[in-house]
Parts: C-alpha cells; structure tokens; sequence
C-alpha cells in the first residue's frame, strides 16, 4: 500500500458470536493528526483501536498502522503504538514512579530512570505510561472520562503538544468539547462509520437546518415541537432548545405558529456537532423523523 498515513486501513469486520461489533470499516490518519473517535456505548469503538493496534485480529480487512501490517506485523505494532486502555488502572500498591518503572520494564526501555523522570516531569500518570517507549502512534480509548474539566483541559494541551511534534492521535471520546478539538474526527455506530471529516465538514454535510428558542416553559415547548412530525430533532441546550429539520421549507412551515408567540424568542443558527451526532444516532436506531 503507497501511503504515507500512520494509519490506513480498509474493509476491517470484527464479529463476536455472531454478532457484527465493526463492519466493513475504513480510516486514513495522517502523521501529527490528532483524529477523533466518537460513537454511542456498544458502537465497536474499542474493537477497532485493538484491531489497529494488533490485539485483536479482524476477521476480514488490510491496512497498516505504522507502516506495518496490522494481520502479519501485529507484533510490531504492539511493541511501537503507546495504547491507553479504556478502562486504564495501574497497580494501586505501587507509587506512580514504581508503577512507570515497572512500564519502562515491560517495553525494555533504555536509561528507565531518566525515561521516568522526563515522563512524570511533563504528563500525568497514564499519558506518561503510555508515552515511556516514545511511540510515534497513541491510541487513546476514552483517556478523560470521568476527569474534571481542568485536568481534561491539560490532558488536551499535551495532545496538542505532541501533535505539534508530529506524533499522531487516536482519540475516542464521549465529550463534545474534545471532539472539537480534533484535527479530523470520525464517527461510528453498530460498528458501521458513519463519516468522517473535520468537525465544519461534518456539520456542513449533515444537512440539518437549525433554529434555536429561549423562553419560559421550554420543556412543555419541546414537548409541542417533538410532535412535529417534519421536526427531526429538539434538544435541549441549557436556557435554549435546538430544533432542527432537514428542509428549510418543512422546517420554516412546521415552526410558524411557534414563532408568532410573543413570549418567544427565535434564532436561526449553526448545528452543532452534538446536533449532528445525536441525530445520526437517531437515524441508525430507526427512529426517524424527515
Ligand atoms: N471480547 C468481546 N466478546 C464479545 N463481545 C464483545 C467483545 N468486545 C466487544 N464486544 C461487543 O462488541 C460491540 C462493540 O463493543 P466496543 O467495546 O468496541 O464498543 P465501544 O464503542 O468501545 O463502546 P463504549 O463507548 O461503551 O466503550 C458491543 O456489542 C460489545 O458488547
Ligand atoms: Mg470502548
């Protein structure tokens, strides 16, 4: 494969008793992005970080991951890509710097001590565990859930710190903001990608059309709106509704009584990528408005 991507990797499946946990998926990341994976509980997010990094191996698909073959170079690739697991946990009988030896052990790094000290002077404990054997590739399966936001907000500067150095990113996240801050993003559900692109792209494409409203009552509005049958979606977004469609017209007809209330106020505005995902969610799930 001619490619200068870190990571190119098409057709990929992965079924569990039978059961399609990633199907026909297919991503290019290239070197320094920071890519960002999103998708609901369940969506196969995980199964494909591990079939990239050589843990698993897909039952059809190609590609490589580091220039390596993730099927026949699997070992490789374990060996080169610094993988924080989802549910990330260290050994909580040791101190974190015995814990960073004992990782430096595991990779055979050279001069541990000082390899431990740059680590843990510049990172927190897991980010500097996965970046001990100083990978070129970090597959990072929900590194922030459940962290507070200022802890996330250092976390994020890092990434960008070592994206700028040209160490290449792969992100999962449930959070919006995180989404944001990625270079390209891709999203996933039923183990099937969706799509892909930069976060304005993705919204560009969506096609959704979106008004937002303040006013009193707002959950008895939404209430109103949501039996709108040419409104696809209404959610709330603190002290404002966003109420979205996928034609201007059905969308403008559908709100115009709405909008001749007086104690309401009505803004056209952009969609926004939880907007776009939650409706893709919707869709997937059958549960579908125009
Ligand atoms: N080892 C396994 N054995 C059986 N089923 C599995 C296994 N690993 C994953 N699955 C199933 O595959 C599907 C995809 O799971 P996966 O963990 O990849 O999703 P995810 O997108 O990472 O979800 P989350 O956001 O909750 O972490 C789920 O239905 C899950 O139950
Ligand atoms: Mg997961």
């Amino acid at each position: 494969m001619s490619s200068s991507a870190v990571i190119d990797v098409a057709g990929l499946s992965k079924s569990f008793d039978g059961k399609r946990a990633v199907d026909d998926f297919a991503i290019r990341v290239e070197r320094g992005q920071i890519f960002g994976f999103l998708g609901p509980n369940g969506s196969g997010k995980t199964t494909t970080i591990r079939m990239l990094c050589g843990l698993l191996t897909p039952d059809s698909g190609h590609g490589t991951c580091l220039g390596y073959d993730i099927i026949r170079e699997s070992t490789q690739i374990k060996r080169e890509v610094g993988y924080m697991t989802q549910r990330f946990s260290f050994y909580e009988d040791l101190s974190i710097r015995e814990n960073l030896d004992f990782v430096a052990r595991v990779y055979a790094v050279a001069d541990r001590t000082r390899a431990v000290d740059a680590a843990l002077d510049r990172l927190g404990l897991a980010l500097a565990a996965c970046l001990l054997h100083s990978p070129q590739l970090l597959l990072l399966d929900e590194p922030t859930a459940g962290v507070d936001p200022k802890a996330r907000r250092e976390f994020w500067d890092q990434i960008h710190t070592l994206s700028a150095a040209g160490i290449t990113v792969l992100v999962s996240t449930h959070y919006m903001d995180e989404a944001e801050r990625c270079h390209r993003l891709a999203y996933i559900a039923e183990g099937k990608l969706l799509i892909s692109g930069t976060a304005d792209e993705i919204i560009a494409n969506s096609g959704l059309v979106t008004w937002s409203v303040t006013g009193p009552d707002l959950a008895g509005l939404a209430a109103e709106l949501r039996r709108e049958p040419a409104l696809a979606m209404v959610v709330p977004f603190g002290n404002t509704l966003h109420v979205s469609g996928r034609y201007e017209s059905q969308l403008d007809a559908a709100l115009a009584r709405f909008r001749q209330r007086p104690e309401l106020s009505w803004r056209r505005t952009q969609p926004g990528l939880e907007d776009v995902f939650i409706r893709m969610m919707d869709s997937v799930r059958g549960d579908s408005h125009p």
